[in-house]
């Protein structure tokens, strides 16, 4: 049927299919800020304006729109600088989220600016109340909302002629938030205090306590902008669906309605004559090779045990065909015409049963490739068995010895941007896969074999990625695409959408965890063991080096005291089985969270026990700074290991500035403090959790840079390292600028595309800043040293004083300085080198790879209210002291733990993926899974400790992860303070509380 649309005032004539979404007609219009998330209407990715009013397009039809006006973010702002062109510039709330930090991946940034702008349409002065009930409707995993609220209330102000545009923070402001720190953090500062109190007020920068270094920097340490923040707010085409490719056909695939079974025959011919589709391929067409999906470095560390197609399918999710046809809706047809006969195989749902001798075996294929200990015919993927000292020994020396079992659910990460490539054939021949992933050059190198390529004719691109924690970590659907582009020569989008986010791709290991702990009367901890039972799945994606991890971060922070913290004796030991439900993989944090709630609620219990203060018992047996990480010696992701000693750690400032900002002391175990007035059936607690994470794989990740001068001196920046959302492209811009004394807007960061940018293991392990970041600055020392040849050779040229040594100029503003004052710019510079004399293309390359993987440290501190009726609990605030090294960019780290802490938060009381007894997933949508939106949201408070690293140039440690590790059992130790319900399984949902609360209550 033919419509008409009237998008941002222009008519556009089009043709709608019967159904056709609203979504799907702007995205062929090439309107692609409004973005696909589900298909169900609960993420608010898609929201539109039609006549003023918020809709998800997503559930709105086509042909419902005609004669309406429909407004995008296209429409609302623009570049402040457009050439010859007169700009209006971006609108108040484009700005405000720009200059506040309010954009992370800026994939639900288009619908958030919609919502805001609904209602200060309506409202010119909402409360922050208002503001948050608006942006419930637009889901974000990446912020925690806190900044795009604030973002909303000052553009708000701005309207009204209350505030200046560009004033999110000032100088002055700025000194509040800064916190000299020469040696001595001075005392803690209180709860939170507001900036200004206006209603205006922003508190978008968290407070840092900055070590010495940072105050001698320019551009390292400060809250610069976002690099690419400008473009994400006006949503421009930046994503990898945001492409047009004519001829481009939809991939669809054929999913197993069973958790086990072997694929008998499968008979495709009706579905290849139906109409539109190109090409429909089977286990019979593609070769079969051997694989994992892991994007991980070379070698795998685990087994290769996936096939792009098999004969036998291992959960209800599972590839049994791959279909391509002209649009998705015949796609989709098409999957409903192929005839599969399977004889059904029983299934492991409980990964306890894997092991059991006699166990179905999932994994029969003789082309497995084993790694380590990895089993198939015990249905083990890995295996892992670490002593360090003598756990009976410390067993026998103990007063008391405390063991349990805990138990951590399945979650899922859910970047609101689905899984999503692109793959096409090149003028050359060469297969392009232009792809939402976080590790570019691991699609490459594990796809070539897969797809019978050299690796050399795969070119991988990586647009903006809408979000990742470590789900893009896999070479997940790159295949599919890539096999149908092969099949039919033309172009291929496979999307997931929201369910087969939940059925197909991957989620973090759940496990069962068996604590033993051995300590003297005055708490010296003797022997602290862990036995962690870890389900990968159907396949072993990172199962070997999840679970170490599980043991190698959350087990190394309690060494003992004394005696016991010169040698400490702790054990870990993990199977991680096989079972018939969607793999596990990678997920921000990478199994240290299922080590931390199990390690954290058993100190507690134990501090508990001994009748002493949690803090005290902690910090008594926690690991200190010169002492070496017990782990080191034992394992290393499957490498060999070599010894590492602390060279910093705040935790102990962490704890002293945490506990003050939320009134530990006030409100610990406090009774007064415990209970509501009014509100009998109210009961409030606190509670601690301490966590370390570690910063890259030692000897194993390594990052590459290149950077070129251009002729008015500003620079293109190259890196292979991937910016998810985390501001990575900023921190590595602004470490670049750092070193060459230049502007953040003089460098022009470019990441990544296997063609041009060099090499870097991808975004994982929460390294970038670390490992990226170091090899950034050893590009940008090598173009700074030629700058410097060049300017002495121009300044004898020019003469006009004595000549100059290039080690004595030193850059700054753009400029190359000498000692008495005498400069060339940049821009002169850049011009000389490439136009004037003896022309060179000034340009450095440089990489890096660590020796060691300095932990970050944080205290995790959390406030609820337990309803002792229902056991329903609100998180009612979250603060995070952290030591992350130097903090290279205050806005977008904060913006980390913020996000980190929310995501965390679903884990703590509410996330959880759940498959009934023939592996069926409860969870398929956005409805059923909940993740926190604006208006649920707890305070959140983020404190950074610098510390200064010794091994990386500008002194940083990872920040990504570590907000995941502590929040659960934080809360699980709140929850225990408030009522004394004791929880053992995660989340902690009103059902769990309930329960403990009987049990407490029969005891
Ligand atoms: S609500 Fe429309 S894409 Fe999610
Ligand atoms: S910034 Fe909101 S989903 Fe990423």
């Amino acid at each position: 049927m033919k419509i008409e649309l009237s998008v941002n005032g222009k008519i556009h004539s089009t043709h709608a299919a019967p159904g056709q979404t609203l979504l799907n007609a702007l995205r062929s219009e090439g309107y692609y800020s409004a973005k696909h998330g589900c298909e169900t209407g609960e993420c608010g990715a898609c929201a539109v304006l039609i006549d003023g009013l918020l809709v998800n397009s997503c559930v709105h039809l086509a042909a419902q729109a005609e004669g309406h006006a429909i407004q995008t973010v296209e429409d609302i702002g623009a570049h402040p600088e457009l050439g010859w062109k007169l700009s209006e510039g971006l609108h108040p709330l484009q700005r405000a989220f720009v200059e506040s930090g309010a954009i992370q991946c800026g994939y639900c940034t288009p619908a958030m600016l919609l919502a805001a702008k609904q209602l200060i349409d309506r409202n010119p002065d909402p409360s922050e109340t208002e503001v948050r009930e608006t942006l419930s409707g637009v889901l974000c995993r990446c912020t925690g909302y806190l900044k795009p609220v604030q973002s909303v209330l000052h553009a708000a102000a701005v309207m009204r002629g209350e505030a200046e545009p560009g004033d999110m923070f000032t100088p002055s402001e700025l000194d509040k938030f800064f916190i000299s720190n020469a040696g001595d953090f001075g005392p803690p500062g209180g709860s939170g205090e507001p900036v200004a109190g206006d209603g205006t007020a922003i508190q978008v920068l968290p407070k840092v306590f900055v070590a010495p270094q940072t105050e001698t920097w320019k551009k390292v340490g400060r809250p610069e902008i976002k690099v690419d923040a400008v473009k994400l707010v006006q949503g421009k085409p930046a994503f990898a669906a945001d492409f047009e490719k004519r001829g481009l056909l939809f991939a669809k695939v054929l999913k197993s309605p069973h958790a086990h079974a072997r694929i008998k025959s499968i008979d495709v011919t009706k579905a290849r004559k139906l109409a539109g589709v190109a090409a429909v391929l089977t286990h019979a067409d593609l070769p079969r090779v051997v694989y994992s999906t892991a994007g991980q470095s070379d070698p795998i560390p685990g087994p290769l045990d996936m096939f792009s197609l098999d004969n036998k399918v291992r959960f209800v999710g599972d590839r049994v065909a791959f279909v391509a046809a002209e649009s998705a809706e015949i796609a989709e047809a098409a999957l409903k015409l192929i005839k599969v006969e399977y004889e059904v195989l029983p299934a492991i749902i409980d990964p306890h049963e894997a092991l059991k001798p006699g166990a179905v075996r999932l994994h029969d294929e003789k082309e497995y490739v084993n790694f380590e200990a990895s089993d198939p015919s015990r249905n083990l993927a890995a295996h892992i068995h670490i002593d360090i000292g003598d756990v009976e020994k410390g067993f026998a020396e103990a007063d008391q010895v405390f063991e349990h079992e805990y138990v951590v659910p399945k979650v899922q990460q859910v970047s609101i941007e689905p899984h999503v490539v692109i793959t096409y054939w090149d003028e050359d021949d060469r297969l392009v896969i232009r792809t939402s992933t976080q590790v570019p050059f691991h699609v490459r190198r594990q796809l070539a074999p897969v797809l019978g390529l050299p690796i050399k004719r795969i070119r991988v691109i990586k647009p903006r990625i809408g979000g990742g924690f470590g789900g893009k970590q896999e070479v997940m659907i790159e295949d599919v695409a890539a096999h149908l582009t092969i099949a039919t020569g033309r172009p291929v989008i496979y999307e997931y959408t929201r369910e087969e986010e939940f059925i197909a791709a991957r989620s973090r290991h759940p496990m069962r965890v068996r604590m033993k702990t051995g300590v003297k009367k005055d708490g010296t901890i003797t022997a602290n063991a862990m036995y962690a039972l870890s389900d990968t799945g159907a396949y072993g994606c990172h199962a070997l080096t999840v679970a170490g991890n599980t043991g190698h971060k959350s087990m190394a922070l309690y060494v003992g005291d004394g005696q016991y913290r010169q040698k400490p004796n702790i054990q870990f030991i993990t199977d991680v089985v096989y079972t018939n439900t969607p793999p596990s993989g990678a997920f921000r944090g990478y199994g240290v969270p299922q080590g931390f709630w199990p390690v954290e609620r058993h100190m507690e219990r134990i501090s508990r026990a001994l009748g002493m203060d949690p803090i005290e018992f902690r910090l008594k047996n926690a690991l200190r700074q010169g002492e070496l990480q017990p782990f080191s010696t034992a394992w290393s992701e499957g490498r060999q290991p070599s010894p590492e000693i602390i060279q910093t750690n705040g935790l102990e400032e962490c704890v002293r500035q945490g506990r003050a900002a939320i009134g530990w002391d006030q409100k610990f175990s406090n009774a007064q403090w415990q209970v509501v007035p009014g509100k009998p059936y109210l009961r409030k607690g606190i509670g601690i959790a301490m966590v370390m994470q570690g910063t890259a794989i030692p000897y194993l990740d390594m990052g590459g840079a290149s950077i070129k001068m251009n002729d008015d001196g500003s620079f293109n920046l190259l890196v292979g390292a991937t910016d998810l959302g985390t501001g990575s492209d900023t921190v590595l811009g602004q470490m670049a600028a750092e070193v060459l004394g230049t502007s953040l807007d003089n460098l022009i960061v470019y990441s990544s595309d296997t063609d041009f940018t060099p090499f870097d293991k991808g975004a994982y392990a929460s390294s970038t800043t670390y490992i990226s970041g170091a090899a950034v600055v050893n590009a940008a020392e090598k173009v700074a040293e030629r700058i410097r040849i060049r300017a002495a050779r121009m300044l004898k040229k020019r003469g006009g004083g004595p000549d100059v040594d290039p080690g004595e100029i030193h850059l700054e503003n753009a400029r190359a300085i000498t000692l008495d004052s005498r400069f060339i710019t940049f821009d002169e510079i850049g011009r000389d080198s490439l136009h004037h004399d003896q022309q060179e293309q000034i340009m450095g390359v440089g990489s890096f790879v660590s020796p060691v993987a300095p932990p970050p440290f944080a205290a995790q501190f959390a406030e609820v209210t337990v309803d002792i009726e229902t056991g329903m609990v609100v998180v009612d605030k979250l603060v995070m002291a952290v030591d992350s090294g130097i903090i290279v960019n205050p806005l977008t780290a904060s913006g980390q733990i913020e996000g980190g802490m929310t995501q965390a938060l679903g884990y703590a009381v509410c996330e959880e993926m759940v498959y009934d007894a023939k592996g069926k997933a409860r969870e398929r949508d956005l409805r059923d899974y909940h993740i926190f939106a604006a208006h649920e949201m707890p305070d959140l408070e983020t404190i950074f400790v610098e510390t200064f690293e010794p091994s990386h140039p500008f002194g940083v440690k990872a920040v990504a992860e570590i907000p995941m590790d502590g929040v659960a059992p934080a809360v699980g130790n709140a929850i225990l303070d408030a009522c004394g319900a004791d929880l053992f399984e995660n989340p902690t949902t009103p059902e769990r509380v309930w329960r403990a609360l009987k049990e407490r209550a029969k005891a």
